[in-house]
């Protein structure tokens, strides 16, 4: 047979392959050629190297690599490398690695860009208080823009974990307590990061992580075990991770606790069993930083050899930074306790990341100086931030109209530690941000109000004990007409490691509070924070409060919109705020028990020194303007299975100016084969009304939305009378109700 006829049948087969398959299967297909067959010309070193994930460092004069890992990555004995930054660093790396191994494979640049890379965005817990999914996504984007444009590939976010501790650091990290606002959150972000295609280049991969249940430490210390049902698992706590994988992530992290007795980290069944085999996913996984390692302190490894077993077989693929795979995965298949197989698959799915990314086309393509130039806290993407960070601010507490202020006051104090502050306003994991050049809260309010006297002063630190500043403030503040106290907690006390059994204010800043607003005057407290603070004497005698997290580095001018009326606040909390430590965990949708709280009724649950109430619920936030809700409806009185239950409220804006009320649905499930929470978020809308105007708003829930889990494997929704609640917050009580047949 000549070479024509070999060739006939295989163009009639590639033609009639091409014609039906879609463009993407068609590039997901090539791909898989292409790694299958790069694969085959690997050494089993070689194999290795692509699993293995090593950072740069950093020092006074600035970047750098170990001399170990630079001579590991020109021996091809790393595949990815982390904490690397900036178009010439990034190019330099990637020429070691490519000038100088057999197979020329690009590595892949990771980093953690959680709230925005140059631009910092308000920390993801306070976008999350936006409930506006398309800022998010758009806030993610960014990141990624600027991130691609320093030579960055990928980023270690969105972290999807559910946070219902506030002492736990990293509640800061995430979008806070409930299952159904995390996941529509997560799946916005990873849409926002890796954009239409990984290839374009304004995109990065996103990074499940941590997988699994990292939030549910016990006891709020980081790191700490984790123990809870299944069915729980299922619940509440695997939700935003799922949906960051229907949304298309291609990569994931372990978790650094144990989960039921088995470190995420070699836990077969999160990682394969539910992971890959229930959800489909087919990216690759990371470990968390050197959780290999410390297998061997969770007491389930007995060496390297068998840390690195444990996590490979468990479906882990790349190993961050323990080393672990580079030291045992060859003598581990040579000694046949592993097969070459598993360790190809993980080849196999980081390959196919780095080929969706366009590395093997041109590995320099995102170290692109004249991107870096270009495409770095530009005006947009500083105005972006701005509107994500106002987006952000929950307005706690507003008596008789305190704020906004009149543009034409001639007097502000602003008193306290976060004041002038700027190195704490771009928070935890601010990647590659600039505190220096975060706009600070006196600066935004500088501008805005051109020709007020604005007094500054400290009053105290954000820690410490000393109060010599005190008599200062509290006479700035009785020559002010209107008082700014801006309290809080420093960057460093929530992210990783930073997890705080006393959630007060730190320091003498309570006392300094107290001191200033029994001055009498008109006064409003911004706090800045990573979780939610104990504020209960705020709560009752500070005439407004704001909270404003970490809002990043447009944070100043954020809140003079909001202080001046410029922009009126909607943010809604994604997290309930506790009214002291021992009430922790405290959540919207609790169980009711079968003795619920009765004041009258000593033996019903709850506690002797302080209400079951929160200081403020989940959902909560005021606004510059008033909504009432009224005409809550459901279509018909009886649903099938298979129906649509559509909702209507009508909501009006009863204030003087306009404004957007986020509107929330919390369905009820009566009596089901299992106990349900007291009401579940499953919906809800954001409404923009002029003042005095109506809307009808429309839901429509499936009755797939408002099942259960019975069993481990089996999720049902169960006929039966269910209600619907309607409003501002998750104590919404406009209720109506329909049956399920
Ligand atoms: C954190 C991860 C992070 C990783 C890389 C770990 O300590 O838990 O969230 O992505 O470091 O920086």
């Amino acid at each position: 047979m000549n070479k024509f006829k070999i060739f006939l049948p295989v163009i009639a087969a590639l033609f009639i392959f091409v014609s039906c398959n879609t463009p993407a299967q068609v590039k997901t297909d090539e791909i898989a050629v292409k790694v299958d067959s790069l694969i085959e010309l690997m050494t089993i070193e070689e194999k290795i190297g692509q699993l293995t994930l090593y950072t740069s460092d950093m020092d006074q004069t600035g970047a750098f690599i170990r001399k170990e890992y630079e001579s590991d990555i020109k021996q091809g004995k790393v595949g990815a490398i982390f904490n690397a930054y900036g178009t010439d660093y990034t190019h330099r790396l990637q020429e070691m690695a490519v000038n100088n191994t057999r197979l020329r494979i690009p590595l892949l640049f990771g980093y953690d860009v959680i709230h925005g890379h140059r631009t910092i965005f308000p920390v993801p817990l306070a976008e999350a208080a936006s409930w506006n999914l398309e800022a998010i996504q758009n806030a993610s984007r960014i990141a990624a823009e600027e991130a691609a444009a320093e030579g960055l590939h990928w980023t270690f976010a969105p972290m999807a974990d559910i946070a219902r501790d506030p002492r736990w650091g990293r509640m800061v990290e995430g979008a806070g307590e409930d299952p159904f606002l995390g996941s529509v959150i997560a799946a916005a972000r990873v849409k926002g990061f890796q954009g239409e295609n990984l290839t374009d280049l304004n995109t990065v991969a996103a990074c499940i992580k941590h997988f699994a249940a990292y939030g549910a430490s016990q006891a709020g210390r980081d790191y700490h075990a984790v123990d809870m049902s299944e069915i729980m698992l299922r619940e509440v706590y695997l939700p935003p991770y799922k949906a960051a994988v229907d949304a298309g992530a291609v990569t994931a992290m372990t978790s650094f606790n144990d989960l039921n007795g088995v470190p995420a980290t070699s836990n077969h069944f999160l990682l394969t069993e539910l992971l890959r085999d229930e959800w489909g996913f087919d990216g690759f996984v990371v470990t968390d930083y050197t959780s290999i390692m410390e297998l061997l302190y969770h007491g389930v490894a007995a060496d390297t050899a068998h840390a690195a077993e444990l996590s490979l077989e468990a479906g882990v693929d790349m190993d961050m930074q323990s080393g672990f795979f580079q030291q045992s995965l060859a003598k581990l298949v040579a000694e046949k306790r592993i097969s070459e197989d598993l360790i190809n698959q993980a080849v196999s799915r980081i390959l196919t990341v780095k080929f969706e990314l366009g590395l093997f086309d041109d590995p320099y393509r995102y170290s692109d100086k004249e991107r870096e130039k270009n495409n770095i806290m530009r005006p947009d993407q500083l105005d972006a931030a701005r509107d994500m960070a106002r987006k952000s601010v929950v307005l706690l507490r507003n008596e008789e109209n305190t704020l906004p202020i009149d543009k034409n006051i001639k007097t502000i104090a602003v008193i306290g530690p976060m004041g002038s502050n700027q190195r704490d306003l771009i928070g935890s994991w601010s990647a590659a941000g600039d505190w220096t050049k975060a706009v600070s809260l006196v600066k935004g309010l500088e501008e805005r109000f051109p020709n007020a006297n604005i007094i500054v002063e400290e009053g105290c630190a954000i820690e410490g004990n000393d109060k010599s500043g005190f008599k200062r403030a509290e006479n700035a503040a009785k020559k002010a007409d209107f008082v700014i106290l801006a309290l809080g907690e420093a960057y460093w006390m929530s992210g990783e490691a930073a997890s705080r059994s006393e959630i007060s204010l730190p320091g003498a800043q309570q006392e300094l509070a107290e001191i200033i607003i029994n001055t009498g005057k008109p006064v409003a407290t911004i706090i800045m924070s990573g979780r939610p603070l104990t504020i209960n004497w705020l709560a009752e005698n500070s005439p407004a409060i704001l909270q404003a997290w970490f809002l990043g580095t447009q944070s100043g001018h954020a809140l003079a919109d909001i202080i001046s009326g410029d922009y009126n606040p909607s943010a809604k909390l994604p997290v309930t705020f506790p009214r002291n430590v021992g009430q922790i965990p405290i959540y919207y949708s609790m169980k009711n028990t079968g003795r619920p709280f009765d004041a009258n009724s000593k033996y019903t649950s709850k506690y002797l020194d302080v209400p079951n109430e929160p200081l403020y619920p989940f959902g909560f936030g005021l606004s510059y303007t008033t909504f009432t809700y009224d005409n809550l409806s459901v279509s018909k009185p009886t649903y099938a299975m298979n129906d649509s239950i559509k909702v209507s409220v009508e909501i009006s804006n009863t204030g003087k100016v306009a404004g957007e009320e986020i509107a929330q649905l919390y369905v009820k499930d009566h009596a089901a084969s299992m106990t349900r929470p007291v009401r579940e978020l499953k919906a809800f809308k954001r409404v923009w009304l002029e003042a005095g105007a109506t809307a009808i708003v429309h839901f429509s829930l499936h009755p797939n939305q408002i099942g259960f889990y019975l069993s481990e494997k089996e999720y049902v929704t169960e006929p039966g009378k269910f209600s619907i609640f309607v409003g501002g917050n998750s104590n919404a009580n406009l209720e109506t109700s329909f049956e399920l047949k």
